[in-house]
């Protein structure tokens, strides 16, 4: 991190705590997440589900109850299951599985190692991510009508209206071109350590964050509501490979194969408060002026053990997923990827999460349109451009009505 960043950590620091008694207000948010990890832990332990669920026959035909909408915000995260058949699923990561041998994606990716380096400084190391965006599958998956249902009911549970207008259209939303992931059984060197994306020093220091952040900053921490669009979409990112340069509503995956509890998939802690936690820990006497819990700019923002005992307690695994389910969470909740896969099958997810009509999304989904005509790599991803002569790519003639229109094209 170079000296100019530093110095505006210490800058930034030093503001954000004339503004309140950050001790004071660091103690009533930790008091609050002890207790919320306390009742995720005790939920897990009598072996109930913490993480909501809701299947996509109800999301389709509107029967969501009230509660269950209550429970999805409380918690940052929630199961939607059933989005796509079984069998579509299951054919479809045969598909990409024959793409990826197909087209020698493995020895051209040795070749062209080390270009993505956003996950180099998680402890656990490099996952098995493969850098492919436009197979078949992907696009299929991403375009279906029954996903734009889904992202339609889980961006409405934002609230988006402001001063200026709707924040985003949470009626159409965008597609936002991410990678797939392939996890064989028993492997043990690919996990990733708890983490949230979306930007990580720039919670603090950027403008825009520090007005959503606003009641967390300001002493009046139980008015923050992590719901509320407003600035959401106008926060600006260190630009680097790999970090999201879209605003998601949500980040999540589709499950193309079945896996939970120790399948070495996606572990979260299931809390929207966990944020004011986060954010004022680095604020206390402990930290070093010029240190923000080691936010680094360009990387994924870490908790850990250190400095965030109490909230990592609260970590625990997704249940069992089918083929066709789908796993959400909101963009400050943290997440993580087991070490360790000790089930049988492989653990296959394509990434697809919620990025909504907005100016910041339709910005980017222009420059993407661009590079999926060619077969380049997604904009915000290392430049790896593996599938550009691949054969079977998902090419215009491939696209629906709705994924052109997702497509901006
Ligand atoms: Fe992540």
């Amino acid at each position: 991190m170079d000296d100019k960043i530093r110095a505006y950590i210490q800058q930034t620091k030093k503001q954000l705590r004339s503004q309140q008694d950050v001790t004071a207000a660091f103690s009533i948010i930790q008091e609050q997440t002890r207790r919320d990890v306390e009742e995720i832990r005790e939920l897990a332990e009598r072996g109930r589900a913490v993480i909501p669920q809701v299947s996509y026959h109800n999301v389709a035909s509107g029967n969501v109850s009230q509660g269950l909408r209550e429970e999805i915000r409380s918690r940052g995260a929630v199961i939607v299951r059933g989005v796509f058949p079984r069998q579509q699923v299951e054919d479809w990561n045969a598909e990409l599985g024959a793409y990826i041998a197909q087209n020698d994606y493995l020895k051209k990716a040795e070749e062209k190692a080390g270009l993505d380096k956003y996950f180099s400084a998680l402890q656990s190391g490099r996952p098995q991510i493969f850098g492919l965006y436009w197979s078949k599958p992907q696009v299929m998956a991403r375009q279906a009508e029954s996903m734009a249902r889904t992202k339609q009911f889980l961006n409405h549970l934002w609230d988006v209206a402001g001063p200026m207008g709707d924040e985003f259209d949470p009626d159409q939303d965008y597609s936002y071109a991410d990678r797939t992931r392939r996890r064989e059984p028993g492997d043990k060197t690919l996990g990733l350590s708890p983490h949230m994306d979306s930007g990580s020093y720039e919670r603090w220091l950027d403008p825009a964050y520090q007005r959503i952040y606003g009641a967390i900053f300001n002493g009046a921490g139980q008015g923050y509501d992590p719901w509320k669009a407003t600035f959401r979409t106008q926060t600006r990112e260190f630009s680097s490979p790999a970090v999201c340069s879209m605003f998601r509503t949500f980040q999540g995956w589709t499950a193309l194969t079945a896996q939970g509890p120790n399948d070495g998939t996606l572990s979260l802690i299931p809390s929207t408060r966990g944020i004011g936690y986060f954010l004022l820990r680095a604020l206390q006497d402990d930290v070093p002026d010029d240190d923000l819990c080691g936010a680094e700019p360009g990387r994924a923002l870490s908790a850990k053990p250190q400095w965030h005992g109490d909230i990592l307690e609260g970590l625990v695994s997704i249940p069992l997923v089918e083929p066709g389910d789908t796993v959400w969470w909101h963009p400050d909740i943290i997440h993580s990827v087991a070490d360790h896969h000790q089930g049988i099958e492989f653990a296959n997810v394509i990434y697809i999460g919620a990025s909504p009509k907005c100016a910041k999304n339709e910005a980017y989904i222009h420059k993407q349109a661009a590079h999926f005509l060619a077969g380049k790599s997604a904009p915000d991803f290392a430049a790896e451009d593996y599938e550009v002569d691949f054969k079977d790519r998902a090419t215009l003639n491939d696209l629906t009505d709705l994924g052109r229109i997702q497509m901006g094209l």
